[in-house]
């Protein structure tokens, strides 16, 4: 499955590729954004791209040789960006980008267990060193952990019924799978609220995504190192998908602006268009915030 890029178009105006200048695509991913960005700062301009995940750093093979060395995809996590970017001696940066979460192919192909719509065993974990899986998660933490979790990261009222029927089901049987998982959320679930606008178990994945991955940590640090390193003048656009991220980014924008390291570039999020929308559901949820390095 091709992964679409989202806000596009918002992306090359906040990020403004000029020729020859350089980039940081802290998760570069399928490669989308960075190929638009490579389009517009040649001839000389760079991209260092870090991805968390290995597999996607496999994956670029497809896109970077016909970029030769404009392009470079390191596996690392952009919470880390000042030491990759000092490692690979990538300076000055103009701009930066980070699109958050997981992408189409890992959705469709990983077979991580990101999906509650593929029967997968429940790992979710972007770096495969990383020790802890969903799986450890579920079957391991305390009902009161796990509740948290799913309360928290998901935003789920209903995570304490969740948290408990977890922890009826794995004295039973260990859960391993992702379906395992979704039948033991939807028996969790009140009947009328099996049907709602999202699926039932949307919030409890995504709270598990978050706490198996430590997202929101290494967005918090990611943030402040992106500014840091950014050249005067150089642009930082994030795009993130869901609440919580969003007011982390609002909140470090927030700290940049009052310490007079930045100017916000956009004032609210900037959402997709509805025929963006229409064809790329990952868009309906997307915000963009950008701001300019001092
Ligand atoms: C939404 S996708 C990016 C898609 C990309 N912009 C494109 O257009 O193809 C997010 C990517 O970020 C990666 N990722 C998640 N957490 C990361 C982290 N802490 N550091 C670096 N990459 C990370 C995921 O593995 C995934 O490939």
């Amino acid at each position: 499955m091709i992964h679409i890029p989202v806000l596009i178009r918002e992306v090359l105006e906040y990020l403004d590729p000029k020729p020859n200048e350089n980039f940081i695509d802290g998760t570069v991913g399928e490669g989308s954004h960075a190929i638009e960005i490579l389009e517009r700062n040649k001839p000389e301009g760079k991209v260092l791209g870090i991805d968390w995940d290995a597999k996607q750093v496999e994956n670029s093979k497809f896109y970077t040789s016909r970029f030769k060395e404009r392009i470079i995809v390191v596996n690392g996590s952009y919470a880390n960006m000042k030491d990759i970017a000092e490692r690979m001696h990538f300076t000055p940066v103009h701009g930066i980008l980070l699109d958050l979460g997981y992408s189409s192919w890992q959705i469709e192909q990983s077979g991580k267990g990101f999906s509650f719509n593929k029967d997968e065993a429940l790992d979710m974990r972007f770096n495969a060193h990383n020790p802890v899986t969903a799986e450890k998660i579920i079957n391991e933490y305390s009902e009161l952990a796990i509740e948290k979790i799913i309360r928290e990261y998901g935003e789920e009222k209903f995570s304490k019924q969740i948290a408990r029927e977890i922890v009826r089901q794995r004295k039973i049987k260990k859960i391993q799978s992702t379906f395992e998982l979704n039948n033991v959320i939807e028996r969790a679930m009140p009947l009328k609220s099996r049907h709602g606008r999202i699926h039932y178990a949307t919030r409890t994945f995504q709270a598990l995504r978050i706490a198996v991955n430590g997202e929101l940590d290494n967005l918090q640090k990611g943030l402040l190192e992106a500014i840091s390193i950014l050249s005067p003048g150089g642009r930082l656009v994030v795009i993130s998908f869901h609440s919580l991220e969003d007011r982390i980014v609002k909140n470090a924008f927030k700290y940049a602006v009052n310490n007079k390291m930045a100017n916000l570039l956009t004032k609210k999020p900037v959402r997709a268009w509805a025929k963006e929308m229409a064809v790329n559901p990952r868009a309906r949820s997307a915000k963009l915030r950008a701001l300019i390095k001092i």
